[in-house]
């Protein structure tokens, strides 16, 4: 399968008191083209400095300490300003967990829609196309309103149009409905599913939800403490999850005749400076090791599931009491 991200050991710092100190260490995968992959995990374990790094920008404060993203093959660390400008506004687009990130409050939406539409793109015929499958009626009057105007649904749509606008080849998502009431919610992701398959892109789906990752992805990257510590298809994660803090995240949520249970503990700060394992000071398995060093691959079923623990496969899927 073609891929359009690789992710080559890349590690992203960023620079507190004048120490760097790492929310992404050595994290290599792919993106396949086409497909919608998930990059799950809690809050604080990287994800945005991940997603907007895909985009080749960094948060004040962050630094590229490593390693490389290939766009289509080539890095796009290493493009020019201009080319970087068109890798932006042309071959991707962004959606934020909150709309007035991407949208400008102050400034109309048609001047902001009209900023992503160049070249190619027939405005008046795109944003049509694009307000019916977001399921947005009155173009016209909403092309005229300020973002203060709208509600947060209406909002999150038009950035979604934003962000399809140049018809990108790849549109990444992060937390795209964290902001919004749960009826909206769902609402919010089928229209996102609509486009992908209308338009064949390929999506990122960043998020801490666990079931609308589930639900929603072909393949899913669980990021811990700023590694990737499990990875593969989504029914192969999902279904038969490996990694101690795959099974504690799917432990913690809500599952009709299961009670959840809470991870103990808390996500590190990148200033803890946790080496090895970043899970070890909450994982019950911890032993010496894991303080010690970075697991190594382990593979689950089918080729492309792998995990990073000290412990072998089977001792980690024997069944246990407390999972029951
Ligand atoms: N601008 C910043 N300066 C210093 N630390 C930051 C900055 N942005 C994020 N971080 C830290 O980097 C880690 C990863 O953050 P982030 O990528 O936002 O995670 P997530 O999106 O998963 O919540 C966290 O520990 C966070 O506190
Ligand atoms: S490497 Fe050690 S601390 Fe990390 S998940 Fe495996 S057993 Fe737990
Ligand atoms: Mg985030």
């Amino acid at each position: 399968m073609n891929s359009v991200f690789e992710i080559d050991n890349l590690t992203i710092s960023y620079e507190i008191d004048g120490v760097f100190y790492d929310a992404i260490k050595n994290v290599s995968f792919s993106i396949p083209e086409g497909k919608i992959t998930g990059i799950i995990g809690e809050s604080g374990c990287g994800k945005s400095t991940l997603g907007l790094a895909l985009l080749g920008l960094l948060k004040k404060g962050a630094k590229l300490r490593g390693g490389k993203i290939l766009f289509e093959g080539r890095d796009i660390f290493s493009l020019s300003e201009r080319e970087r400008i068109f890798f932006r506004k042309n071959k991707t687009g962004y959606i934020h967990q909150n709309p007035f990130e991407s949208l400008n409050p102050i400034v109309k939406i048609k001047k902001q829609l009209e900023e992503r539409c160049s070249g190619d793109c027939n405005f008046r015929e795109r944003v049509n196309e694009l307000f019916e499958i977001v399921n947005l009626k009155e173009v016209d009057l909403i092309l005229e309103k300020y973002p203060f105007e709208l509600s947060g649904g209406q909002n999150q749509r038009v950035s979604i149009v934003s962000a399809l606008l140049p018809s990108p080849e790849v549109v990444i998502a992060d937390e795209p409905t964290t902001a919004l009431d749960v009826t909206v919610q769902s609402m919010i992701l089928s229209h996102l599913l609509k486009v992908k398959e209308k338009y064949g892109l390929t999506l990122i789906l960043i998020s801490h939800d666990v079931s609308m990752v589930s639900f929603f992805t072909d393949y899913v990257i669980v990021l811990y403490g700023g590694r990737v510590v499990e990875m593969g298809g989504t029914d192969s994660v999902m279904k038969k999850p490996i990694h101690p803090y795959t099974v504690a995240l799917l432990n913690s949520v809500i599952k009709s005749g299961k009670r959840p249970s809470p991870i103990e503990g808390e996500v590190p700060s990148i200033t803890d400076g946790i080496n090895g394992c970043p899970f070890h000071p909450r994982c019950k398995y911890a032993f010496k090791r894991c303080s010690e060093a970075f697991p190594s691959v382990g593979y689950g079923e089918g080729g492309d599931h792998i995990f990073f623990c000290h412990l072998e496969k089977d001792v980690l899927l024997r069944p246990k009491k407390s999972h029951v």
